[in-house]
């Protein structure tokens, strides 16, 4: 399959100069509300464009499309729902480039990172297209539990929940949403969108991707909007029928209080801890700490969010991890620097704040705590203690606190004492010893000798605690967004008939 490196005139039909629209019914929309919301580079501050800001009537209105066309969708055969993921599937490979450059102006992670984010996107669609027979159903006889049940034959099969509301966050903008809209669809259900403010742009594509892949109008639809003004009316609005959200822990709590017996898929914020014993391999551990602490800025929910190090190894680890942080190449996303900015002046802000406070409470740095406009310089902070904020708060952003441990059990204590659950990390080369402290924290997820990760993407995907509420990962996500539908035969008495029946005598 080639990548078009070309414009892509298929995407014209979006916008109206900078202007992008929303998607209702396979139309591109403008909003009655005559206004629109700015987004801009993060790096430099260019206007990449405007994304409408839809109103509560729009809301319902394209709720009720999506309602409407459920049932055209859920009839379609799995087959042809699943043949319509493979070719969207296609188109976003194809322009994967285009999608990841808009992506990369759009929330400033280096160009090839957001490519990958969208080829990877392209294979969540593939992969979830081929996982169809998660949908088959099973047949079970009633005299397996019940001895006078042999009559009970009871037949089941997967249906869809009917209309399935996707929001994602801004650092995964078209990936974290995708992740939703593949299962939702190859599970029959018709979905609305909506995008986070910041990646709207580049989550609007897939009106154009699925429309080209031969979805039927109306089965997908988006609107745009800061989710402050219409998120608690579309994840309260009583037409959703299941919410599949990724954000931040106040905002998922938030949906959770709003939205009562709504079935809720929620992937939330995260502090993962790795623990590093000290038969620990330092040379891996120290990359998957870098790799893991900074990439993307450190605006990833599986980032490595502290660090409690043994004292026999902790000096080392120390040491090594800011002599490679210090390597980090800086500046433009368009150039692959390793840190580029991070998605807001706010949210710079509040790095800073954790940086400060640790700093006057004692901490010592390593390296960093320098802010060029919306670029923060990767930062380490060592002998950082648990009356610190950024022991325990999550700094999505390039800054690693090193919380000094004396033994395994105080580790697990300061691991299970944050509000999150998502991941782990356990660092050693005593493989018994890895699984009965992974036994004890509660977490989603514990990684034995590797940095937190949300993929591979077949993989069960899930936090604790603050950290979520149900399982992502392809085949988790299908079985979340539809449900059996249970027909059970009550035969009269198994076998009894089949002695009646005969053939009728001939009459003359
Ligand atoms: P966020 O501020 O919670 O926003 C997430 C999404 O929710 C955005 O689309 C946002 O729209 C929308 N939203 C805001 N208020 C809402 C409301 N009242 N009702 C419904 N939707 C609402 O999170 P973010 O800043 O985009 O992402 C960073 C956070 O997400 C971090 O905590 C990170 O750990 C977490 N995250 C978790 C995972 C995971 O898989 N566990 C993955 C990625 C990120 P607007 O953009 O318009 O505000
Ligand atoms: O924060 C986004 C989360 O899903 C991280 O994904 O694959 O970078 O671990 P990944």
């Amino acid at each position: 399959m080639q990548k078009d490196l070309r414009g892509v005139p298929e995407f014209d039909i979006m916008r109206q100069g900078k202007d992008y629209k929303y998607y209702e019914m396979g139309e591109w929309k403008v909003s009655s509300s005559g206004k629109t919301i700015p987004i801009s580079n993060p790096y430099n501050g260019e206007l990449l464009g405007n994304v409408q800001a839809c109103t509560k009537d729009e809301v319902d209105h394209i709720i009720a499309t999506a309602k409407e066309n459920v049932e055209c969708w859920e009839t379609t055969p799995i087959k042809e729902r699943s043949d319509v993921l493979k070719r969207a599937a296609k188109l976003i490979y194809k322009w994967s480039e285009h999608l990841g450059n808009i992506l990369m102006q759009e929330n400033g992670k280096k160009l090839s990172s957001a490519i990958s984010e969208i080829e990877r996107t392209a294979l969540i669609f593939n992969a979830t297209a081929e996982s169809r027979d998660q949908l088959l159903g099973e047949t079970l006889v009633g005299d397996v539990l019940e001895a006078d049940s042999r009559e009970k034959i009871s037949m089941t099969y997967r249906v869809p929940l009917g209309v399935i509301l996707c929001i994602g966050p801004f650092n995964y903008p078209f990936n974290l949403t995708g992740s939703k809209i593949a299962p939702a669809l190859l599970a029959g259900n018709s979905v609305v969108m909506k995008p986070p403010t910041e990646g709207s742009i580049t989550a609007s594509h897939f009106g154009v991707i699925l429309e080209t892949a031969g979805l039927p109008p109306g089965v997908f639809n988006f609107v745009t909007g800061r989710g402050s003004e219409i998120g608690d009316y579309l994840s309260s609005h009583p037409d959703i029928n299941m919410i599949s959200f990724t954000g931040s822990s106040s905002t998922g709590q938030r949906i959770a209080e709003k939205t009562g017996m709504k079935p809720l898929l929620l992937e939330l914020g995260g502090k993962d801890a790795a623990i590093v014993l000290d038969d620990a391999d330092l040379e891996m551990t120290v990359r998957a700490v870098v790799s893991g602490a900074f990439s993307y800025n450190g605006q990833r929910c599986t980032a490595v969010k502290r660090v409690l190090p043994m004292p026999s190894i902790a000096n080392e680890l120390v040491e090594r991890v800011t002599e490679e942080a210090q390597k980090l190449t800086i500046g433009n996303p368009a150039e692959n620097k390793d840190i580029g900015p991070i998605i807001s002046s706010k949210q710079c802000d509040y790095i800073q704040e954790l940086i400060d406070d640790a700093l006057e409470k004692g901490a010592k740095l390593k390296c960093g705590n320098k802010r060029e406009k919306n670029i923060i310089w990767p930062t380490v902070l060592d002998y950082v203690t648990e009356d610190m904020r950024i022991a325990w708060e999550e700094q999505f952003g390039p800054v690693i606190p090193f919380i000094r441990i004396q033994s395994a059990d105080e580790a697990i204590r300061i691991s299970n004492q944050s509000q999150y659950g998502l991941q782990g990390m356990i660092f050693t080369n005593d493989i018994d010893l890895a699984f009965n402290i992974a036994q004890e924290l509660e977490v989603g997820t514990i990684q034995i000798n590797g940095k937190s990760s949300r993929g591979p993407d077949h993989f069960p995907f899930l936090g604790t605690k603050s950290s979520g509420m149900g399982t992502q990962g392809i085949n988790y996500a299908i079985k979340n967004m539809s449900r059996p539908k249970v027909v059970v035969m009550n035969l009269t008495e198994r076998g009894k008939l089949v002695h009646e029946c005969v053939a009728k005598e001939d009459t003359p």
